[in-house]
């Protein structure tokens, strides 16, 4: 951010504080006079008000500062001004030049759903696609504090009979745009606003609006196989349990609110892909290595034991790559004597870094989309196909063995690594994205 976007920042947020003032003392004002029928009270809760305009998150964080400074820190609070969305949007490289990669050299003019999710305010709105450009224009303030709290229901649409989903965000979400601030607390009261408890701010329906997306493929299905897990048993929590943790002391939600105890307390973090101590608790291994005559044998059963949908997670550029080395007691490596099939696609990397596993012993775990032609990795907007899909499904292992000719003599050292990386690195190369390997875990064997 340049310094006089803060400047132009710091304007409106004094404006709002010295509104929030004559708020609280307006607010205390009716207190005082206190006789406000509760019939009338009601229905106004639920109304949707279209010409509410949403405060800005420093408005809220001004009371809500914990929450503020988790939420400033997570990608969703970020959208849509992160760079590897725009720049993935708009098919420019980090320097700013089109390079032919991402949804406008696909689509180079018109409205398109991206919006719809990156900037829900003004789609909805509008109730129709905008493009980027528009929403923008229109003023969206991406996904706010006060976007989320003000939601009323949300609805997911599935068609048994074609199995599809109807995603579009207009008719899943429904508002009430106004005073009333709703949320999980039944008891909740502010001097600023109101409150209302409300039931669908702790189901995951509450994230399906934007973390399912049906396009010609279902290309965000966090939802949908959250859903089927969560049926079965196989999966227990919920979205926000695992995405929104609780703990820490008991301490207030606000400023001049009562203290209250840690378990009423979520934080806005929202880790996911991009948090390496979110990543490491996805999945478990067990490697071991073993002789069978001239052949060195490695089996490695990988567990996604800790997400509550696929690992790695739905967006189609995320990828889990399993790098198997074998050496002599020199330290001289051992020729690989297995398939084809062990060995890692470009996808993991092409080129003379340590980091290019492409051609490597190993296994990649992701799910990428191609074009008709072939073209892999590309976005939703223009995928034909899936190329494979070997994520890992909650609660269960992939098995994979690795074969090697074993050393002559003495033994044979083993390094099996499992590694988490957000986006593709040939993409993350040719976009001069920075990108750091989450290294899950490293085991050493002999054999
Ligand atoms: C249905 C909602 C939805 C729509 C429509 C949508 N996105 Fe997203 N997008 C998401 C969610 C949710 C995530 C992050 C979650 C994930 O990784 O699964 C995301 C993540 C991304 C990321 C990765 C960001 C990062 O930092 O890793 C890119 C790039 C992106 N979207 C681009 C687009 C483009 C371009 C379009 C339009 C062609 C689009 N999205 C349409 C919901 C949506
Ligand atoms: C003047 C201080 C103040 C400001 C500004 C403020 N709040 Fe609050 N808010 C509170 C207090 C106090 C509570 C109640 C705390 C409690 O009962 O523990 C509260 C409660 C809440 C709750 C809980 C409601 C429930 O029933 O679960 C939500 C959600 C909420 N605020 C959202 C917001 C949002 C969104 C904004 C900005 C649009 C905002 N607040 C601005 C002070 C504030
Ligand atoms: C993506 C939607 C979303 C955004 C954005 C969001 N919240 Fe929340 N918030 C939730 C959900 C969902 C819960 C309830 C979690 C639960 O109980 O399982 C919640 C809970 C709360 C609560 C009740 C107390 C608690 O800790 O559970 C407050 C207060 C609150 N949020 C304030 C804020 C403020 C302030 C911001 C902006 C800085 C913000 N929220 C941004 C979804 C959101
Ligand atoms: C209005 C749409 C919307 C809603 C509602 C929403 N999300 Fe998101 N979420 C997004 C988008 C868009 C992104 C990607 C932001 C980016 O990287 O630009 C995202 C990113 C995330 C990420 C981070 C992914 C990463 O790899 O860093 C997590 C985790 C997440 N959301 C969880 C949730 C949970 C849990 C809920 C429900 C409480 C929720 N979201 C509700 C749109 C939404
Ligand atoms: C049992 C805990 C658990 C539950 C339940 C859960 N998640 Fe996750 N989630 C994780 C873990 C661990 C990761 C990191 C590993 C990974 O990316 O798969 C993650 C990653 C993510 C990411 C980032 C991956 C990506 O593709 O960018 C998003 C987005 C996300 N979760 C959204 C959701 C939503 C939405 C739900 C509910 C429908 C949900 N999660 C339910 C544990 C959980």
């Amino acid at each position: 951010m340049n310094p006089n976007e803060k400047t132009h920042k710091m304007k409106p947020m004094v404006r709002h504080v010295a509104g929030l003032l004559v708020l609280v003392c307006f607010g205390a004002g009716l207190l005082v006079a206190g006789l406000r029928p509760a019939s009338s009270a009601a229905p106004a809760a639920d109304a949707d008000d279209p010409h509410y305009e949403y405060m800005d998150n420093e408005t809220c964080g001004a009371c809500h500062q914990e929450k503020l400074r988790d939420y400033q820190s997570s990608f969703m609070g970020q959208t849509p001004h992160d760079q590897v969305f725009r720049q993935f949007y708009a098919a420019v490289n980090a320097r700013g030049k089109p390079d032919g990669i991402g949804f406008r050299a696909f689509k180079p003019k018109g409205a398109s759903d991206c919006a719809s999710c990156h900037t829900p305010d003004v789609v909805l709105d509008a109730g129709h696609e905008l493009s980027l450009e528009e929403a923008i224009k229109r003023g969206s303030k991406g996904i706010s504090c006060d976007y989320c709290h003000t939601i009323k229901d949300v609805k997911v649409i599935f068609d048994p009979k074609t199995g599809r989903y109807d995603t579009r965000i207009w008719k899943m979400v429904t508002r009430a745009r106004g005073e009333v601030k709703r949320g999980p607390l039944k008891d909740a009261k502010s001097p600023f606003h109101k409150t209302k408890f409300s039931p669908i701010h702790v189901k995951s329906e509450f994230c399906a609006a934007c973390h399912n997306n049906q396009e010609h493929l279902l290309s965000l299905d966090t939802y949908h196989v959250w859903k089927q897990a969560f049926d079965k048993g196989v999966v227990k929590q919920t979205c926000q349990q695992c995405h929104m943790p609780t703990g820490g002391k008991d301490r207030p939600i606000a400023i001049g609110g009562p203290v209250r105890p840690a378990s009423q307390i979520h934080r806005h973090f929202f880790h996911g892909g991009h948090n390496a101590e979110m990543v490491k608790k996805a999945a478990t291994m067990k490697a071991e290595a073993s002789r069978r005559g001239e052949t060195l044998v490695v089996n490695v059963d990988v567990t996604n034991s800790g997400a509550g949908h696929t690992f790695p997670g739905a967006a189609t550029l995320r990828n889990v790559i399993l790098v198997v080395d074998a050496v002599d007691e020199d330290g001289k490596p051992l020729a690989h004597a297995g398939s084809r099939k062990e060995v890692l696609p470009p996808l993991a990397g092409v080129g003379h870094s340590p980091r290019d596993f492409g051609g490597h012993v190993g296994a990649m775990f992701a799910r990428p989309f191609a074009t008709k032609s072939g073209k892999a990795p590309t976005g939703g907007f223009n995928a034909d196909h899936v190329l494979f899909d070997t994520r890992i499904y909650p609660g269960q292992t992939a098995h994979r063995s690795f074969h090697f000719k074993a050393p002559a003599s003495g033994h044979a050292r083993v390094r099996v690594r499992l590694i988490y990386r957000w986006a593709f690195k040939p993409l993350v190369d040719k976009k001069g994205w920075k990108m750091d390997d989450i290294v899950i875990f490293d085991r050493k064997l002999t054999a």
